[in-house]
Parts: structure tokens; sequence; C-alpha cells
């Protein structure tokens, strides 16, 4: 045949596997900007939650990590978030976030520091903040195994050797007694794939080796570990009803050049190597370890997940010479966003993931997405694009039950330290102070369904009984603990997942003159003269939206205000009062949910409540019952009203400035808070 006729066969064959092999993979990218972002579904049992792993929070743990840190000479994990001593604290940001699950991992260096000997106060503090979660109607989903374990089962040569899977069996089994009654949710082993080759191949996790003949033991025994630890807690009391499933990190790989096929023959391999020998291995029960030719059967490990985890991060675009270390950027699409981690955002990547492992026919949850944003300007972005994604597949059908964004706050992002900014929360790591992002009011405004209203803060009044602190100032300037009293109510109203305020300033609104706060925009509106609280709502109507959250710019009252919105929501009443009931002061009677009698003046015996201060109200309200002059809000409408405000009994502590005594207790209250 002749030279030029075979050239052309072979050119022809060439263009064929390449025609068929991108119609086959297709790179899907949506043109977001004719895309309704916010045109989402979400079933109403849907799992909104937050992930974090144990060693990337809880600081001070011992454990393969630390010591690879510091053998590496990385970032030490130090501290990280400090969550082993403040974790009631973040649970309160959880649950300020409206969301029911949280994931997180179980310290195994905590709980068997020493081999064979468990450490009781660790379990209990774990069961502790079980209990915790539960009472706050917050779903634990519990991860066994994230990334790090005792450093004497590193020294025994951790997941390399198949014998020592019995150390980590044995550990499952103990947590699964200790915690079963009370945990359904459990997930074996984080990310399998990255495990083995950020430790075995690349080198940047520990052990730090280099070595594709560890790379397949490690592989081949953690498959082996989850199998085992699927049907080992599945035969214990309880098992049968425990939803128990592997996590898998999902790497989309597309080829830089869609007409080469060694970029396409780069990324079906990486794609065997890192997504579809591991799932298969789980639809199949055999398995073929990366970078083996030749798969085996393990026992147990055919079904042995009743959900799958996917963990969604980007996409890698590949050559044959893709970068192997962090510090080269990896190839991006000229179009696409890089992320502070240097990957892209690629959304569309999630969609994808979700066929991936559809094929499973078991429910998938989104057991982690998120993005490393210093500046949080790409996050929301990032969340509704992923959030359209899922919403999107759910209406085609695909069995996605829940979304766990990555992650609660910032935290130790393994050998990128604290570079790396995953949170909804932002945390000072100097003062462990934690800030809601924008981001983080956002995302929670999905999983609650509603955006926060306006607040609306009555900040003129001046402090009659606080002596000669405020007869000339108004009390929500005040200082109270380093800072004044306003700043504190937008604070607590910010992490609340609110975004604007309008304050009313009274007749003396020069003083609140250059007053600012972060992540909240401010509306200032001030009377000519003295009008009363009902006046100054009346004088600032134009600014009002249809219903908002009033508040009183000399108390601080930290209640959930989701919660307080839902309750309005659910009751349709056009005003929403929080009533304190075990306050020793009383102010009013409510029955069957209603505040039925108020009076500030006259008690009675049969009062039951106090009024508490945040309440939700409709400006219809205002509209109806609002005078000239000066009138009183309180003294004006909730008499009036009785019989038709909606009680939302809220106990948690309420705390004013009203006289000298109060003020300090306050000031105390929050000093301790901060240390
Ligand atoms: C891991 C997390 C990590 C996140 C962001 C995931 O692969 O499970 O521990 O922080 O990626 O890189």
């Amino acid at each position: 045949m002749e030279w030029w006729l075979l050239a052309c066969i072979a050119l022809c064959l060439y263009l064929i596997l390449i025609l068929f092999l991108h119609y086959r993979t297709p790179e899907t990218h949506i043109d977001w900007s004719t895309i309704e972002l916010q045109d989402v579904h979400f079933p109403e049992s849907f799992a909104w939650g937050v992930a974090t792993a144990s060693h990337q929070i809880e600081g001070r743990n011992t454990n393969n990590w630390s010591q690879f840190e510091d053998t590496k000479d990385l970032q030490r994990s130090g501290d990280a978030c400090d969550h082993w001593n403040r974790w009631k604290t973040d649970f309160d940001l959880i649950e300020n976030l409206g969301v029911n699950h949280y994931r997180f991992s179980l310290e195994w260096s905590r709980i068997e520091s020493v081999e064979g000997v468990w450490d009781d106060s660790a379990i209990e503090q774990y069961s502790n903040m079980i209990d915790n979660l539960i009472s706050r109607n917050i779903e634990p989903m519990v991860t066994l195994h994230h990334f790090s374990h005792p450093t004497w089962f590193e020294d025994k040569g951790g997941f390399a050797n198949a014998e020592n899977v019995d150390y980590w069996i044995r550990f499952s089994e103990k947590m699964y007694s200790e915690l079963g009654d009370r945990v359904k949710w459990w997930c074996t082993i984080n990310e399998p794939a990255v495990f083995t080759s950020m430790g075995y191949v690349l080198g940047e996790f520990p052990p730090g080796k280099r070595s594709f003949k560890l790379t397949r033991a490690v592989a081949r025994n953690m498959m082996m570990a989850h199998a085992r630890c699927y049907r080992a807690l599945k035969s214990m009391p309880g098992g049968e009803s425990a939803q128990i499933g592997l996590v898998k990190n999902i790497n989309i790989f597309d080829p830089y050049r869609r007409w080469n096929l060694l970029h396409w023959f780069q990324a079906k391999l990486l794609d065997e190597m890192f997504n579809r020998c591991w799932i298969r291995g789980l639809e199949t029960g055999k398995f073929r370890a990366p970078s083996s030719l030749l798969s085996s059967k393990i026992d147990g490990l055919k079904n042995s997940s009743d959900f799958i985890g996917v963990n969604y991060y980007t996409h890698l675009l590949t050559t044959p010479f893709m970068p192997t270390t962090v510090e080269i950027d990896p190839l991006i699409r000229p179009w696409e966003t890089r992320t502070d981690f240097r990957y892209p955002m690629y959304a569309e990547g999630l969609h994808r993931s979700f066929h991936m492992v559809k094929s499973l026919n078991i429910p998938i949850y989104v057991t982690e997405n998120g993005v490393a944003d210093d500046d949080d300007d790409l996050r929301p972005e990032h969340i509704r694009r992923h959030l359209w994604l899922t919403s999107k597949a759910i209406e085609e059908g695909l069995d996605i039950r829940g979304f766990y964004h990555w992650s609660l706050m910032d935290n130790f992002e393994w050998a990128e330290g604290y570079t790396q900014r995953f949170g909804l929360y932002h945390v000072n790591y100097d003062t462990q102070e934690r800030t809601l992002k924008e981001s983080g009011k956002l995302y929670a405004d999905y999983a609650t369904g509603t955006v926060m209203p306006q607040v609306v803060i009555l900040a003129g009044g001046l402090g009659t009984r606080l002596g000669e602190l405020s007869k000339t100032i108004p009390k929500s300037l005040i200082s109270v603990s380093g800072k004044p009293m306003l700043s504190h109510i937008l604070e607590w109203a910010a992490g609340q997942g609110c975004r604007r305020a309008v304050i009313l300033t009274g007749h003396l609104g020069e003083q609140f003159e250059g007053f600012k706060h972060e992540g909240m925009d401010l509306t200032f509106v001030q009377e000519s003269e003295q009008m009363g609280t009902g006046g100054a709502l009346l004088n600032a109507i134009d600014y009002l939206e249809d219903e908002f959250i009033l508040l009183w710019g000399d108390d601080y009252h930290p209640v959930n205000y989701r919660r307080l919105y839902a309750a309005h929501k659910e009751h349709g009443q056009s005003l929403t009062m929080t009533v304190i009931q075990s306050d020793q002061l009383v102010n009013l009677r409510h029955e069957n949910g209603n505040v039925v009698e108020y009076s500030k003046s006259e008690i009675s015996d049969t009062f039951n409540g106090y009024e508490a201060g945040t309440s939700v109200v409709n400006k219809s309200v205002l509209v109806s019952f609002g005078k000239s002059k000066i009138w009183s809000w309180e003294e004006t409408v909730y008499p009036q009203l009785s019989g038709k405000i909606h009680a939302h009994i809220d106990e948690t502590p309420f705390w004013d400035m009203g006289t000298p005594e109060r003020l300090e207790r306050l000031e105390e209250f929050f000093d301790n808070r901060r240390s």
C-alpha cells in the first residue's frame, strides 16, 4: 500500500477516535450569564450541612500529621481553631446558619493515644458533643478516618500493612459501641484516593513517600478497611439502621487539548486511578488498585455503602507534563477563575461527578464542596453555581439527599497550613474570633429557605437611670467591654445572617456620625424632635421594609433570629414577640401561643411572661396604629394588638444596660465570653 494511503487511513482513525472521545466525554461549560441562579428547588427532607475534620480544627493534636508538620518543617497546626475547647460556641455558629446536619471526624489519636488504651475523657467529650448537636436538632455525621491517626499506628506502617487494619476496625467498633445509639450517619474513610496519592505518590501528606508499590498496598488496604468496617458496624446492635458510607473525592480530569490523544490518554489514566477504580470496586467488589494491572476481589466490598459521599472541588486539565507539585499553577481554561488554591472554579464538574457515581444506585450526599477564597468574593458565586447544579441534578431524577459545605470555618488546610481559607466563618487565628462571612449568610439563606429581613434598632434612648453616664449620649453609644453597645448588637445581627439595619438615632443623631459596622449596610434616621419609640418608627417609614426585626438599642438579646423569623412566617400574625418565661420580671400574659395582655405599669398576677425585646414586625402594623405626636410603640401597639401577637418562647438570657448594676453584669458577660 502506498505510504500516503496508509497515512490517510491513520489520520482518519485518529480523527474518529478523537471525535468518539470528544462526544463521549464532553467537557461541559455553562454560560453562567444566562442562568437564573436563584431558580433552585430542594426537597423538604434535604440535608443541609457543614463539614469539618478533627485535625483541621481541634488544635493540639499529636498524630501522624503533627509529626509530619515537624519533620517537614511545615506550618504547624498548633492550636488550629481551638475547637476542642470552644466546641460549644462553635456549635452556636452551626445553629446560627440554620443548617440541620454537621459532618465532623473523630480524632483517633485523642481516643487511643497509646495503643490499646482508651481515653475515656476524650470519648466522653465526643459523646457530649453529639448530645449537644442533637439537642439543637442538628444531625451528626461522623467520619472515622479523615487523614489523621495515632503516631503508634503510623510507626507500625499505617495502612501500608494489611494486618494494621485490625487496629482501625477495633477503634471503629469502639466508637460505634459508644456513639451508635445516637449517631445514624457514619463515613468510614475520607477520600482514600487523596490519602494514598498525596501520601505515597506525591509525598505531600504523611508519610511523605513516593512509591507505587506502597500506593497499591495502601489503596487496597483502605478499601479492605472500609469494607470490613461497614460489615463490622452493620453487625453490631442497631447496625442495620445505621447509614454507613465511603466518602470519595471526585476530581474531574479533562484533556488540555481535546485533539491531542496523549492528553486524552493522561486524562483517562488519571480518571481511572483517581475515580473509576474506586467506584467500580464498590460496585463489583473487585478492586484494581491505582497503577496495578489486575483487579482482585475484596471480601465484603460489594454493596458496602448505604450512601456515597461525594467531595467535589475542581477539574484538572491534563497533559503528559502536568505539574506534580503545588508550587506550579495548574492549567485552566481562559474564561475560568482561579481559586486561591490555584485550581479553577468549575461547578459543572459537580454535575459530572453525580453522573459518575449514579451507577452505584445508592443515595448521594455532597459531603464536601467549597472553595479557598481569602476575601470571600468568589465564594458566594461558588455556592450559587454548585447549588444550582445540585438542584438541576435532583430535577433530573438523581437521588441527591444532602449538601455539606466545606467548611464551617477557616481552618488548618493540611500541607498548605493556614494559607487557604475555606470557611463560612472567618477565623482570626490570633484571637480565635469567628465572623460570619457574606457567603455564610448566603448559605444560611439557602439552608433555611429564607432571606433575613432588615433590622431596625431604636437607638436614640437616653439612660435616665444610668446617672451622669448617659444624660447626653444615647445608651446605644455607651461603650461596654471595649465597644459601643450598638456594635455588639450589630455584631449579633450580622452573625445571624442580617445584612441591613436602619438605626433610629433619636434627636441626637449627630453623635452617630461616622459610625460603621463591617458586613452591615447601615441607614441612620434622625428625628427632628423627641417622638417616642412609635413616633421614631413612623418617622422612618420610608426606609422600612415590609417585614423587619425590631430591636432596642440598649438591650443585648442573643436569640436565634432564623428560628424567630421562621416562627413569624409559620404563625402568620403581623407581630411576633420573643417572650421569656423564666425571668423574674413579667409584663404580659400569653396563652395558646399568643400574647393576650400586656402592660408595663399594671402588673397582674396572671402575667406569665416578659417581652424580651426582639420581635418581627410587619410594616402594616405601623401603618394601622401610627399616629402623630409623641407616642410609645410598646404601650400603644402591644395592648391594642393583644390576642393577635404571636408569642415566640425563647429562654435565651436577655441583657440590658438599664441601671449601673445591669450594665456591670453585661460588661462581665462580654468579658467572660471573650476569654
Ligand atoms: C479534604 C479536606 C480539605 C479540603 C480542601 C478535601 O479533600 O477532605 O480535609 O480541607 O479537601 O482542600
